[in-house]
């Protein structure tokens, strides 16, 4: 059974910085994982040392272009066989993880045709996984598209803001609303200092937001970051590595 994980919340809470610690994590018990960068911002690949450039929107516009062409030639071109060959030919094959990057949002048109194709693939695509990470972006459209139908644990990253706590009520709400093919919603605050923990805490309960962790603001990451060593080389006994850990075992792993 694939366990799908994906991971939202308010933009710059840390998001990627969330996934990219849970995919390490994951990998170091040897996992087998499909991680996803569902953000049309690209970043998780650079937070995963891996510089791979290409993108299912990039295979989803090629396709659209063949649909839209007149072929003469070869009018029984197979669609779905060509999309999944593309599809599959994207997915990055990294040491712990295999990455897909979904890319660029779709031009002006109608997509629909190609959407449906993409997520037959998609599904079965996961299914040869025990994990799959969605780095989602900020916002809850992609819900709507939902071009990854089934999400068992949905991480909703704040910072330690007012605002960011706020946002996750909202996320909470409106899944609710959405009636979203989604488990369970978790909060993980982010960015937590001795000064304002004890806050979060209480902020979280009077929100009756499902709190699962809190990850310290380290000095580690913002060293990494600012040297461009990527997360995933995090050491282990890092304050954020030693927290997501925990986070990775409360989800079942
Ligand atoms: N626990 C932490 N301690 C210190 N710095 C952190 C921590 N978590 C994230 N950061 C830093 O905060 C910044 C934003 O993080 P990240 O890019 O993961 O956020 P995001 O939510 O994915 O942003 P976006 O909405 O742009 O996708 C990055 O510079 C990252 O290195
Ligand atoms: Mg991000």
């Amino acid at each position: 059974m694939t366990k799908t994980i994906a991971i939202t919340g308010k933009g710059g809470t840390g998001k990627t910085a969330v996934s990219a610690l849970m995919i390490r994590s994951l990998s170091k018990k040897g996992k087998s994982i499909l991680a996803v960068d569902a953000d049309a911002d690209t970043n998780l690949p650079e937070t995963l040392g891996c510089d791979t450039v290409k993108t299912v929107g990039d295979a989803k516009e090629a396709l659209q272009a063949e649909i839209t062409k007149p072929r003469p030639d070869n009018p029984d071109m197979n669609k779905e066989s060509i999309l999944k060959s593309k599809v599959y030919e994207i997915i990055e094959e990294m040491p712990g993880y295999d990455l897909l990057v979904m890319g660029r949002p779709e031009g002006s048109g109608c997509y629909c045709y190609v959407n449906n194709l993409l997520r037959g693939i998609i599904d079965k695509l996961v299914m040869n996984y025990e994990v799959v990470i969605i780095d989602a972006e900020a916002g809850l459209e992609h819900f709507s598209r939902k071009i990854i139908r089934d999400i068992d644990d949905l991480i909703v990253v704040t910072d330690a803001s007012r605002r960011g706590f706020r946002t996750a009520e909202r996320i909470h709400e409106l899944v609710d609303e959405l009636g979203s093919n989604i488990g369970r919603i978790h909060v993980v605050a982010n960015k937590v200092t001795e000064s304002n923990r004890e806050e979060l805490v209480k902020l979280a309960g009077d929100l009756k937001l499902n709190l699962i962790g809190m990850i310290p603001l380290d000095h580690k990451i913002e060293e990494m970051d600012i040297k461009g060593v990527p997360l995933f080389e995090i050491p282990d006994d890092a304050a954020a590595a030693i927290e997501v850990e925990k986070i990775v075992q409360k989800l079942g792993f």
